[in-house]
């Protein structure tokens, strides 16, 4: 009798089409680095490999957990649930419209080689986004954004399929509740999506005409040095490419996931107090009435550029990010991030919420 068990890395061959590997190390999937194991991995490359798994008697009723480019997540312990693995690619410009081009990429695609495509077509509109790690299909999750733009400003809709049913459906943007780093993907209450669906493909709008945003102050800071007041997109590609390299560190270099903490948002009258007692405090009143502060200020306020437990560090340069320095296990960036939001609550009187899903 052979062994019919497969042990360790060695794929299992449900059905001539649908692979399940067993034992899959996360390290290499994960942006922190941080170790942890799959007990069961399946790669969607396609949506019918989804179906497949959707329709299969087993798998289709197991726990699911979706990882993108594994970016935005902590991993603290092995992952029990059936881990899908998105790796649908395609990238092509579908539409040219009026107001806008309209762009379809698969989820799997890496979102910076998505920018650096997208103006490559002649379609400017998501330069201020360049190099923020992870995949397209993660990108409209936490509703990623910087230098004055946010995703959110340049969905059309999202494709996704539904984990029960196995329907796809196209969602517009209109839908999504996109918020701060949040969408109804991040939701698990009624009518959001954790856990119910999966996005395999995502339309972009870039508007026409194209209108630089560059209201942001390291741009201007860009403007000023150069002396280039009206830079096409390529340009600011580049200088939101020089400015992120400079103060973020590089994953594949020094594993992190980008900012751990959110800013938070306080009242006027709350400002007003925590700037009466700190009027060095950067803050950005935003159109509601409430006020933006800087997660990093704070926590460089209360010294924790530097410091480290185990191989969990706060990065020297950007103490928003924290950074793993080697060997660091998720528990250590955990106990980190929690000595941090204490001590910024002591001084500050403000909760800090983590940015990552910690897993
Ligand atoms: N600051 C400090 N000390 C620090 C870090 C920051 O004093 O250690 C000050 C800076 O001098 C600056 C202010 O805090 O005046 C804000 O810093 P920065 O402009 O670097 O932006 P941020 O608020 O730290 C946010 C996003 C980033 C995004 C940048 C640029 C969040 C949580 N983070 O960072 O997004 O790239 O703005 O738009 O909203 C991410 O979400 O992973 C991310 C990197």
């Amino acid at each position: 009798m052979p062994n019919t068990r497969d042990e360790g890395q060695r794929p299992i061959q449900t059905n001539p089409s649908l692979v399940v590997e067993e034992g899959v190390n996360l390290r290499p999937y994960n942006s922190f680095g941080l170790p942890a194991t799959a007990q069961r991995l399946v790669r969607i490359r396609h949506e019918s490999d989804l179906r497949r798994v959707i329709d299969h008697p087993e798998l289709g009723r197991a726990p699911k957990f979706v990882l993108g480019g594994g970016s935005n997540i902590v991993l603290t312990r092995d992952v029990e649930a059936l881990v899908l693995k998105m790796e649908i690619l395609g990238k092509r410009v579908v539409e040219e419209r009026e107001d806008a081009w309209i762009l379809e990429v698969g989820a799997g695609e890496t979102w910076h080689e998505v920018v650096r495509w997208s103006l490559e077509q002649g379609c400017p509109g998501l330069e201020n986004l360049a190099l923020i790690p992870g995949t397209a299909g993660a990108a409209p999750v936490q509703n990623i954004g910087a230098y004055g733009v946010e995703i959110k400003d340049r969905i059309e809709a999202v494709e996704v399929i539904d984990l029960i049913t196995g329907r796809p459906v196209r969602l517009p943007a209109s839908v999504l509740a996109f918020g701060y780093r949040d969408s109804v993907f991040k939701q698990s209450g009624f009518g959001g999506l954790a856990g119910k669906s999966v996005i395999t493909r995502v339309l972009l709008r870039c508007p026409k005409p194209w209108i630089p945003q560059l209201g942001y102050l390291d741009l201007e800071r860009k403007m000023a040095e150069t002396g280039i007041t009206a830079p096409d997109a390529k340009q600011i590609f580049d200088w939101v490419c020089q400015i992120r390299q400079a103060k973020l560190p590089d994953p594949r270099q020094i594993g992190n996931a980008g900012s751990f903490f959110k800013n938070p948002v306080v009242s006027e009258e709350q400002c007003r107090d925590i700037i009466g007692r700190d009027p060095g405090i950067v803050h950005y009143p935003m159109p509601d009435g409430t006020v933006k502060l800087a997660a990093g200020w704070l926590i460089d306020a209360c010294g924790w550029k530097g410091k480290s437990v185990g191989g969990a560090a706060v990065y020297e340069r950007q103490a928003l990010v924290l950074v793993n320095r080697g060997e660091a296990r998720g528990a250590e960036v955990v106990t980190l991030a929690r000595a941090i939001q204490e001590s910024v609550y002591g001084r500050f009187g403000i909760r800090l919420e983590p940015e990552p899903v910690i897993v």
